[in-house]
């Protein structure tokens, strides 16, 4: 019991330090809390024993399901909802996409991802999923299990505020069920299939397609015609190591759709149409404005389609990346994320198994220092990716991170990092070291949040981008060759 605690002493304070350093900018986010966010219906003081003890955690977390009445004659009447909200408790509790977790063997779970608005009065909430046995369809109840996808310690709420949760609904191991649809709400034993999310069924979840790199592009919302900006982004990340990518759309131009439907139709994309739940605006001005005025809704509302993109991933993809279209992550002493990743696993030894997600900083390529290097040809200069003057600061670990967040070991998802963990013993991320890989951050300076002439004073070559500059000019010819074909 002795040697336990000490682990866990160690443990605590290793994740202290590491956290200590996770500020995210802009705008400024206090430091996240020492502990895990905690589980609701878990006493407080039971918490810092529970973190010791993955098994013990799971085991508090378990909630028993009951067999739901009804004959089970009635087959599904619809096949659910898909790019909607479904919305359970008016004006408060919205969900939007249902998982099937079978990570932890013995309990396996359906996450479902949602919005809630304000404090949720309705307490508990449960779940009921649907399940088919014998041609029959019946169905079972069990407490849903909230937890936010935000930090308190953040702030930027108010009582009536939007804020992501994920709903963890347990099913019984000993039956092999195939969860086939889940309603999350006030009522237990919910009598309406039709009004209920559908859960990707384990067999589309094809084992023998396991990627290594999935990225997970947020909202797009651009007035211009950023196509071939697009086939750049794609086509770079795919030297890099990327397999593929789920890209959420606000608005966009009508070349980028076509650009998406092109790269969807030879697998490599898959992109959804995003809109806002409840009464939030999803006209493209009223959207656009709120998101300006009010950059906390903004950034909670992120978290939704990064952790969709999580869990669409869980079974499919070695590790997912949450990142802009402004940015890259660029390797020094390597060339592909794969050596990159393996390098960093070989150097942390057993304990890279202790993060759920690998951190790479910051480095400005602002625009505004750009020398345009006339041995680029092709119009590749005017593929900022491949922009090589940067700042000479690098921007500190925690601040505007993007990280290589690992299936296996998250539970919730942040744009920088994993924001909870599955296992409460593994800690949020570990940083790369600066000399080994760098994002590039390829946007205008920006002076309300940056002191831009002191970021400015003092620039430096990098060349680490243009490694692939032969490569990506290539295939960029091939994928706008492609693209004129359909028009
Ligand atoms: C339920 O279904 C079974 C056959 O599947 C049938 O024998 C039974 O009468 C049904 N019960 C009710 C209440 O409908
Ligand atoms: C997104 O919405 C547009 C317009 O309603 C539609 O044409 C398109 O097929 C949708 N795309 C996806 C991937 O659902
Ligand atoms: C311009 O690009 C070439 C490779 O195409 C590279 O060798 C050279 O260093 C670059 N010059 C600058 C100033 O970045």
């Amino acid at each position: 019991m002795r040697r336990l605690c000490r682990v866990g002493l160690a443990a605590v304070l290793v994740t202290a330090l590491c956290v200590l350093t996770l500020v995210d900018l802009p705008p400024q986010l206090p430091e996240p809390p020492l502990d895990p966010p905690p589980t609701p219906g878990e006493p407080p003081e039971t918490r810092s024993i529970v973190a010791y003890s993955w098994a013990r955690r799971l085991a508090l977390d378990y909630r028993n399901s009951k067999d739901c009445d009804g004959n089970g004659s009635s087959r599904m009447t619809s096949d659910g909802h898909s790019t909607k909200w479904l919305e359970t408790i008016p004006g408060q509790l919205f969900l939007y996409s249902a998982h099937l977790d079978i990570r932890v063997a013995a309990y396996p779970s359906v996450r479902v991802i949602g919005v809630k608005r304000g404090l949720l009065q309705t307490s508990p909430l449960f779940c009921t999923i649907w399940y088919e046995e014998d041609g029959r369809m019946l169905s079972l109840t069990v407490d849903a299990l909230i937890s936010d996808i935000w930090l308190e310690e953040w702030g930027g709420t108010t009582t009536d505020g939007y804020i992501g949760i994920l709903a963890t609904c347990s099913f019984p191991s000993s039956k092999s069920i195939e969860p086939i649809s889940i309603y999350v709400g006030p009522i237990p034993c919910y009598e309406d299939p039709s009004h209920s999310l559908v859960i990707p069924s384990i067999d589309k979840i094809n084992p023998t397609i396991r990627r290594q790199f999935t990225l997970c592009i947020k909202g797009l919302d651009f007035e211009d015609d950023v196509s071939e900006k697009l086939i750049a982004f794609v086509e770079l990340h795919r030297i890099l190591g990327a397999s593929f990518f789920h890209f959420y759309v606000f608005d966009v131009h009508a070349n980028v759709l076509k650009v998406l439907s092109l790269y969807e139709r030879s697998n490599v994309v898959r992109w959804h149409n995003l809109t806002l739940p409840g009464d939030l605006p999803n006209d493209k001005e009223g959207r656009r404005m709120l998101f300006e005025k009010d950059v906390w809704i903004k950034r909670r509302m992120e978290l939704i389609p990064y952790n969709h993109c999580l869990y669409e991933n869980l079974h499919k993809s070695e590790f997912v990346v949450p990142i802009d279209m402004d940015e890259t992550i660029v390797p020094l002493r390597r060339k592909h994320w794969s050596q990159l990743l393996l390098d960093e696993r070989i150097k942390l030894g057993k304990s890279f198994k202790d993060y759920a997600s690998y951190a790479v900083r910051n480095a400005y390529f602002f625009p505004e220092i750009q020398k345009k290097n006339g041995s680029l040809k092709n119009g590749m200069q005017n593929v900022d990716y491949l922009d090589s003057i940067r700042t000479s600061i690098i921007s500190p670990e925690g601040d505007s991170i993007k990280s290589f967040v690992s299936t296996k070991r998250t539970l919730t998802v942040h744009n920088h990092y994993a924001l909870s963990t599955l296992n409460p013993a593994v800690k949020r991320t570990h940083h790369f070291n600066s000399k080994d890989v760098l994002k590039h951050h390829h946007r205008v300076c920006d002076e309300q949040h940056l002191d831009c002439d002191l970021l400015m004073e003092d620039v430096r070559v990098d060349n680490s981008a243009l490694r692939y500059a032969d490569e990506l000019g290539a295939r960029m010819k091939i994928a706008l060759s492609n693209l004129e074909k359909i028009e």
